[in-house]
């Protein structure tokens, strides 16, 4: 048996906490056989568990407490700590092979609630588990979480990631956030995402991508991760792309671009820094 879950990136600027589209870079895994201890066979990098400590099976055991032990291939295309969501794909993985060997039959709604009260926000864990564009909010209903959400079709474009050669921590990129936000400043962060968001359900990337850009919620609390951000809209908008936006809580930047202007920005950014990994990728329009 094998689980495919996609990369996503989070936020698309302006989207912070609620939007993420799925990416076509994946982690996947692959159930060998039963075992008599948790074995997971991967070249991810030493820190990664290989016994039950990898997230893989603390996930899959928080599912299904009962779940018998196995031995897993596990292999990654999605960098670690970049701002494209390999954390999460590996919960969502874990959900999968637990739903998968248990016979659980979770729903996608049921995985979704399950990834999110695991990561605290559901913005890469929906899209990883519906594919494409996901709006999603969670917020407690009479200490009830609760999840609404909405999968769309997001125009048919190129995404140049950007990936420079260090990691951030979401706990650390999401530290130097505010505790607060004036009421005005929330109404005008607020407004940019809802036409973000219209603009993309229109099909309309010209007019998302500029919105992408006016994110007031986190991207400037960030700028100490992402010095390279400036340089790269700079080329962006000399060269007729739609837009770029932090990856998440970064240091991944996303490009999204017509098909014909990606080559050439590719090879502008290439020009920038010899240690950055630029990829162009699209969506994944299917999930888990
Ligand atoms: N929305 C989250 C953040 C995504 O920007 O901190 C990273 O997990």
């Amino acid at each position: 048996m094998k689980i495919r879950v996609p990369a996503t990136s989070a936020n698309l600027g302006p989207g912070f906490d609620s939007c993420g589209l799925a990416l076509s870079s994946y982690l996947t895994i692959e159930v060998i056989d039963e075992d008599t201890k948790w074995t997971i066979d991967h070249e991810l990098g030493e820190n990664i568990p290989k016994d039950e400590q990898n997230l893989l099976v603390q996930t899959a055991q928080k599912v299904a407490p009962a779940i018998k032990p196995y031995h897993i291939k596990m292999s990654s295309t999605i960098p670690i700590a970049s701002g494209v969501g390999s954390s999460s794909s590996v919960i969502v993985a874990g959900i999968e092979l637990a739903n998968r060997l248990e016979n659980l039959n979770l729903t996608e709604r049921q995985k979704i609630e399950i990834a999110t009260s695991i990561e605290g926000h559901p913005d890469n864990c929906a899209p990883a588990i519906c594919g494409d564009f996901v709006v999603a909010s969670y917020f407690f209903n009479q200490d009830k979480p609760t999840i609404h959400y909405v999968k769309h079709y997001f125009p048919e474009c190129r995404i140049i990631a950007y990936i420079p050669n260090s990691q951030v921590l979401t706990k650390e990129s999401r530290s130097v956030l505010p505790e607060t936000l004036s009421y005005a400043e929330a109404v005008k962060a607020s407004s940019i995402a809802n036409v973000m968001i219209a603009a993309v359900l229109n099909g309309d990337l010209v007019l998302a991508g500029k919105m992408m850009e006016e994110d007031r919620w986190h991207e400037a609390y960030r700028e100490k991760f992402v010095p390279h951000l400036a340089t790269i809209r700079k080329i962006v908008k000399r060269n007729g792309g739609y837009g770029a936006f932090l990856s998440g809580a970064g240091p991944t930047v996303l490009i999204l671009t017509s098909e014909e202007k990606a080559d050439f920005i590719t090879s502008e950014l290439e020009k920038m820094d010899g240690t950055a990994h630029i990829e162009q990728l699209s969506h994944d329009r299917e999930g888990v």
